[in-house]
């Protein structure tokens, strides 16, 4: 098999499973996972990423946290979000992910008990033994830091899924900031952009049978040959 084959079988291999094994990730591993991920480009190589492993009794500390700034309103997002603001095709594809993983989960549209509760899932890590929290300090306007840590974050899920492993990123993790900078003494300054719950999928789960449909070439790459 050529090397480019292999890459191509992990970047398709690669999705955001939602459902995992609790068997913790030998060290060794997560240790070989952020020695690929340190490889990534940056701006200036700057390399801004400062990364916070949970694992054990910090990872559970942290979820139940997290879950109950949830149920006390205590959001503290680093960054703006909301969906109001999709219009168009990015809208119809949030819609379309949305719609096909609650199908797969079977909770109907009105069901927002369900909903609420699957969606809660993902401070309870989607029963991942470990959690990756990407920090980042906010030079410039933030975005060029965060497109660095978007390269990090895409090699740290590549080489997961190369190591038989998986995760899925999370932006809500970040909607609970000041929380985990205080559990981890983490300083102000470092702003939160997303994490990434990860472990052995457990690939019989209902949840991880769905898959994200993805636009064409054609649809997101014009050529100017
Ligand atoms: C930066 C980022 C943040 C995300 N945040 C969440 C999240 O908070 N919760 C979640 O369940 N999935 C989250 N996702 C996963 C996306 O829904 C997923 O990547 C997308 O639907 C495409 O599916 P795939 O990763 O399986 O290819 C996030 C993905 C990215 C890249």
């Amino acid at each position: 098999m050529s090397s480019a084959k292999l890459f191509g079988d992990v970047v398709r291999d690669r999705r955001s499973l939602r459902n995992f094994l609790p068997t913790p990730v030998p060290e060794s591993l997560i240790r070989a996972v952020t020695e690929d991920a340190r490889h990534a480009p940056s701006n200036a190589n700057i390399q801004p990423w400062n990364v916070h492993i949970v694992s054990g009794a910090t990872r559970d500390a942290l979820s139940e946290a997290m879950l109950s700034a949830e149920a006390g309103q205590r959001t503290t997002p680093d960054f703006p979000w909301g969906y109001d603001e999709l219009t168009g095709v990015y809208r119809d594809r949030q819609t379309a992910q949305a719609a096909a993983y609650f199908q797969t989960l079977e909770i109907a549209r009105d069901a927002h008990d369900l909903r609420q509760r699957a969606m809660l899932r993902n401070l309870e890590f989607f029963g991942a033994p470990h959690g990756a929290l990407l920090f980042m300090p906010t030079l410039y306007d933030g975005v060029r830091v965060a497109a660095d840590v978007g390269m990090y974050a895409q090699t740290f899920l590549l080489s997961l899924t190369a190591h038989g492993l998986s995760g899925v990123p999370q932006t809500m993790l970040g909607f609970y900031a000041d929380t985990i900078r205080d559990l981890l003494g983490i300083h102000p300054s470092q702003k939160m952009l997303f994490g990434i719950s990860f472990g052995y999928p457990d690939l019989d789960a209902t949840t991880n049978r769905y898959r994200t449909e993805k636009a064409s070439v054609d649809e997101t790459v014009t050529f100017h040959w």
